[in-house]
């Protein structure tokens, strides 16, 4: 179970990135974050894995309080920050560092074949392509068998076929040690064909806004009028947590667009 408990953020200089923010995520549930630009879902990541300490609150996994990175809460970023002077293969080892060598690439290699890369672990990541690095990053995340797994807004640099894609795909590696998933995305598509729940967050400072569950069963149909019925609901909220007026989405959830704003 991780707890993100009150957890507030104020950078020096005094920017107050998040006020107070309780999220409650249990054990193998999968929740996305979404809401405006600036409203502090990156920070919210970076104190939840421990790359950053909060200015009053905290947050605990399984009851422990989380005080710096954690081999059991992995990241995988926007860009997939690979390190270039390492084959594909020696990136997923590398979160094994420490490891036996037999035993990293014997993981390394059984991990790239789940992502659908063992035929690239000897490649250079510049040999990759976007979606190709992303999964490699997702492999790294992933060989640890990390209990919480955190993305920040994982595929929003790919075009829209590999982005559903790795959607599914995802939500099939998820299958298989069931982690935790906290999941920062703009596209309500992505959120709702992966989610549980979804925290809508409102900025300045950022604060959760309203929290809404996803009760359908999956795999998800993208075209169901359920779908389209979850998608209005979380874009009024979005609207609302922008103190926005409303604006008829109906017309665009019907073209089946993936929204953004
Ligand atoms: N290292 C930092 N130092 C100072 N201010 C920061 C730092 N990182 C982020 N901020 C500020 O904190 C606020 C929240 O930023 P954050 O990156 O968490 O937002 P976000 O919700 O992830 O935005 P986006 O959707 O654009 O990625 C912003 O006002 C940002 O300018
Ligand atoms: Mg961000």
């Amino acid at each position: 179970m991780l707890a993100i408990e009150s957890v507030s953020r104020t950078y020096p200089g005094g920017v107050h990135a998040l006020e107070r923010v309780s999220i409650a995520v249990a054990a193998g549930e999968i929740v996305a974050v979404v809401g405006g630009s600036g409203c502090g879902k990156s920070t919210l990541l970076r104190l939840v894995c421990g790359l950053d300490r909060p200015s009053a609150g905290r947050v605990l996994l399984d009851g422990g309080v989380v005080t710096g990175p954690h081999e059991k809460i992995g990241i995988v970023f926007q860009e997939p920050r690979l390190l270039p002077w390492l084959t594909v293969a020696g990136n997923v080892e590398f979160g094994l560092d420490g490891r036996p060598r037999a035993e990293r690439a014997g993981r390394a290699k059984v991990q790239l074949a789940r992502v659908g890369l063992a035929d690239k672990a000897s490649a250079w990541p510049r040999q990759l392509s976007g979606g190709q690095a992303q999964r490699a990053a997702i492999a790294r995340a992933l060989v640890t068998r990390p209990q919480v797994l955190l993305l920040d807004e994982p595929f929003s640099a790919l075009d829209a076929f590999t982005r559903i894609d790795l959607q599914d795909h995802l939500l099939d590696l998820w299958a298989d040690l069931t982690p935790t998933l906290l999941l920062v995305t703009h596209d309500v598509d992505e959120a709702i064909v992966l989610a549980d729940r979804i925290v809508v967050m409102k900025p300045r400072p950022g604060r959760v806004h309203e929290e809404i569950a996803i009760d359908l069963p999956r795999p998800r149909d993208r075209q169901s009028a359920a779908f389209d019925f979850a998608k209005r609901r979380v874009l009024c909220a979005l609207d609302r947590s922008l103190a926005r007026p409303g604006v008829d989405r109906e017309a665009a959830a019907e073209a089946g667009a993936a929204l953004w704003w």
